[in-house]
């Protein structure tokens, strides 16, 4: 089953609940927030209090993708806040088992992300750990960037590890999931289609979320929450 989880950070910031119920009706399964410090990454965004008000405005599952040096700092106000999802990044966590655990132990779900230039590979020990895979598909930073091709290939070295070791995680994709690229990321493996700017860019979250999700479809994979 592949799901369309659109990005916030491409919507309009000053009304975030309507843009999130547009992108429901548009067959949005699970919201994603762009956490970002300013030092892991060069953008800023938001943080817990952003949250805790998106937690009133949707019934749909919290995916907080945490951009930012220190998370284990953030995981408890996070979980306060009312995240459903945590993921982060393997190259901001030198003690990648004891966060992916301290999220579990704040009742949500792990996640595990890899920038582009990370192997697939380095991540297979805590793999029966966590709830999904996020392969970044654009350098974390900005909405509206280039897919990078050379991606898929992790997609599907991820699916056969996955496959190899019986495991149940999600593999999830983001960055330049848009309607000319959507087809190989399904093709390819992935589940979770992150998307920011093909979802909110024009001003129409509700056609445009529909519109990606019938692009999925017509590659040939099933839609719906699993
Ligand atoms: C980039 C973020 C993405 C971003 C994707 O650092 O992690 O979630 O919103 O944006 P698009 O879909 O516009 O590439
Ligand atoms: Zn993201």
């Amino acid at each position: 089953m592949v799901e369309l989880v659109p990005s916030i950070l491409s919507a309009d910031f000053a009304h975030l609940a309507e843009e999130i119920a547009a992108a429901e009706r548009g067959g949005g399964t699970v919201i994603h927030v762009d956490v970002m410090d300013g030092h892991f990454v060069p953008n800023m965004t938001l943080g817990p209090p952003v949250v805790a008000s998106l937690r009133k405005a949707t019934e749909l599952p919290l995916d907080c993708h945490l951009m930012i040096d220190n998370p284990n700092e953030f995981i408890p106000a996070f979980a306060e806040a009312g995240a459903d999802w945590v993921s982060v990044h393997y190259e901001a966590c030198p003690h990648l088992h004891r966060t992916l655990q301290m999220i579990a132990d704040h009742g949500m779900k792990p996640g595990v992300v890899l920038n582009p230039a990370t192997r697939v590979d380095l991540i297979f020990d805590i793999l029966p750990m966590v709830h999904h895979v996020l392969i970044m598909s654009v350098n974390p930073g900005f909405g509206g960037q280039d897919f990078i091709p050379f991606t898929l290939n992790k997609i599907r070295r991820l699916a056969e590890i996955r496959s190899e070791l019986g495991l149940g995680f999600k593999i999830k994709v983001d960055g330049g999931v848009a309607h000319d690229t959507v087809a190989w990321v399904v093709q390819a493996g992935a589940e979770l289609l992150v998307a920011g700017n093909a979802v909110f860019g024009a001003g129409h979250p509700e056609r445009d979320a529909r519109a990606l999700l019938e692009a999925a479809r017509k590659a040939g994979v099933p839609i719906g929450r699993s």
